[in-house]
């Protein structure tokens, strides 16, 4: 993995974005300062102090899309809750990417696909951008300003946390399962991944584009999709959304 620090940024993903052609396959850009973070939703992603995470991985696996790209986060999410568990904490996984401990969001994913059609009209990836953000020592006063429930890990171990330490540890665990993440997909974490999920067997509503579906969460497919059983004892199968 390359790396490619910046001073200050507005976002490690606007930036990666913009820059996909220049950028090389398997770059981490990475900030400690980032001024308009973005989150899913349209939500932002505050800036919680320079000893925080902001980092956006740049992949060019092909130049056609594949299913398995959008498990990556499922595996960034697999990797980063491994890294967590190194500092005896039990982090939750919230269908596909958050990472919650004890109820409180730690840890963000934005992934983002960057492609356009071609000549002939067929879409050609130029590469994928998994942005990441970690609350590693936010002070108590900062979250507590945050919209919604969140926490830090400096605050669940009561000690400082090295940010490059932590950092290097999250890329070189993804690095490890990259190449037979791609050919092997979502199985290959699938039991890692549920058995660090939160919502199984509960009701829970999740956000499909501008519907909300509600059902009970019953079960991880083979593909990382979530299957609910809906109020008409119907199965929904969701391969994308937000848990709200
Ligand atoms: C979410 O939980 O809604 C996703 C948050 C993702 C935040 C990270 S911080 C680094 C990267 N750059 C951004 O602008 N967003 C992601």
């Amino acid at each position: 993995m390359n790396y490619l620090y910046l001073e200050e940024i507005d976002s490690t993903n606007k930036f990666a974005k913009e820059g996909i052609n220049d950028i090389p396959d398997k770059t981490v850009v990475y900030t400690y300062k980032q001024t308009a973070g973005r989150g899913r939703l349209q939500r932002k992603w505050n800036y919680t102090g320079e000893d925080n995470i902001y980092a956006s991985i740049v992949l060019k696996p092909s130049d056609e899309m594949r299913e398995v790209y959008s498990n990556l986060t499922q595996l960034l999410c697999v990797v980063l809750a491994e890294t967590f568990e190194e500092y005896d904490i039990q982090p939750k996984i919230k269908w596909p990417n958050d990472i919650r401990v004890n109820g409180k969001k730690i840890s963000g994913i934005l992934a983002e696909a960057v492609g356009a059609n071609d000549s002939d009209g067929k879409y050609m990836l130029k590469g994928l951008i998994l942005g990441f953000g970690v609350n590693l020592n936010v002070p108590k006063e900062i979250l507590e300003n945050i919209d919604q429930p969140a926490t830090s890990l400096n605050i669940e171990t009561g000690k400082f946390i090295d940010k490059e330490i932590f950092l290097k540890n999250v890329i070189n665990k993804f690095c490890l399962y990259y190449n037979r993440f791609i050919e092997d997909g979502f199985i290959l974490i699938k039991e890692d991944y549920k058995r660090r999920a939160e919502f199984l067997n509960k009701n829970v509503s999740v956000k499909v584009f501008d519907k909300t579906i509600e059902g009970k969460a019953v079960e991880i497919a083979d593909n990382g999709a979530l299957k609910l059983i809906d109020k008409d004892n119907k199965e929904q199968i969701l391969l994308i959304g937000d848990i709200l």
